[in-house]
């Protein structure tokens, strides 16, 4: 905790975290640890920024301008937990010469684990019959239930092929399927996936659509109902990305009338979804907690890396991974 004497710089970490990266806060500033069950309302956040030089955020916590100016003029960075930082108003923090860091490359593969994961569990619809079990509906050997699609063979459409999406592809073929994607920015592969002209496209043609995409303003919404009818009826939506980039309702919509089979869904819109949403109680859906990077492992080196973005602003240097370098002049 910052005692109103001390001179060291105030790193607020929004949640609970890894003690020895927090004790690597403590050896150059005082972190105060908002180490309580659920996440600071607004209200708590700008109380608890009130004189920072940093914010270890979370995605969880949704840092906008009132928040900055709640910190005061000491806030220099604000690094996030997390290769996304769509959480972060980084427009505001630019104006307010404040950087933003964030931790991409350090969780690819487990991410990508993970969503390719997601395509297994939708195809073999892995979490229905988990239920199925545990109700105790377990009788007989059924020859003609809980028939899932065949994972090798079937066509994978990738909705932005960045670092985690170009990495579930190299899953996907190694496992025998069809690779098509769309993107933003990216050149052509040498994965040897083919790049489809339109989302349109992608869509009619995927037996599984798995999304990718940064939460934007151009991506907010991105599959509605309309995007959902081009998916054929047996088709699959895995989502490990953002959760407003699917429209809730119209999936919940799509599921009940059969446009599409099955969903897999690590992100939800709203997130936490209540236990009582018409899609928790849909047996076509698998949903779990925002969990695509949650080894040990990675998440350890994700804390590493929201520390050094920080360590490095308190020698005066912008965070080693800083997505707004260029908008900050430190002079
Ligand atoms: C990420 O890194 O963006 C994960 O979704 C955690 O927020």
């Amino acid at each position: 905790m910052t005692s109103p004497t001390s001179s060291r710089p105030k790193i607020l970490v929004t949640r609970r975290q890894f003690q020895d990266q927090v004790d690597r806060l403590n050896e150059v500033s005082d972190a105060l640890v908002l180490d309580r069950p659920a996440p600071a309302t607004p209200d708590e956040l700008r109380a608890a920024a009130a004189g920072a030089h940093g914010i270890f955020a979370h995605i969880t916590d949704a840092v906008d301008g009132a928040v900055m100016d709640a910190a005061g003029p000491n806030l220099k960075v604000i690094a996030e937990f997390g290769v996304g930082y769509d959480n972060i108003d980084v427009d505001a923090a630019s104006e307010r010469n404040i950087a933003v860091g964030n931790t991409p490359g350090v969780l690819t593969e487990t991410a990508a684990d993970f969503g390719f994961t997601m395509i297994q569990a939708a195809g073999r619809r892995i979490a229905e019959s988990d239920r199925f079990v545990r109700r105790g509906e377990w009788q007989w050997f059924e020859p003609l239930d809980l028939l899932g699609v065949d994972i090798f063979g079937s066509t994978l459409g990738i909705v932005g092929f960045g670092r985690i999406g170009s990495a579930v592809a190299r899953r996907a073929l190694a496992s025998g399927m069809e690779v098509i994607y769309v993107t933003r920015s990216q050149p052509e592969n040498d994965l040897g996936c083919e790049r489809v002209g339109t989302l349109d496209e992608l869509l009619e043609r995927s037996d599984f659509v798995s999304l990718h995409c940064p939460l934007t303003p151009e991506t907010n919404g991105l599959i509605g109902p309309d995007q959902l009818k081009r998916m054929k009826p047996e088709a699959s939506l895995i989502n490990t990305a953002r959760g407003p980039i699917v429209n809730t309702d119209a999936l919940a919509a799509a599921l009940r009338d059969g446009d599409i089979a099955y969903a897999a869904l690590d992100v939800t819109d709203p997130e936490p979804i209540p236990p009582d949403h018409p899609l928790v109680t849909m047996e076509n859906v698998t949903i779990v907690p925002h969990i695509a990077s949650a080894t040990v492992g990675t998440r350890r080196k994700m804390s590493e890396m929201t520390v050094e973005n920080i360590l490095a602003t308190i020698d005066g240097k912008l965070p080693p991974n800083c997505v707004n370098a260029d908008r900050i002049n430190w002079g």
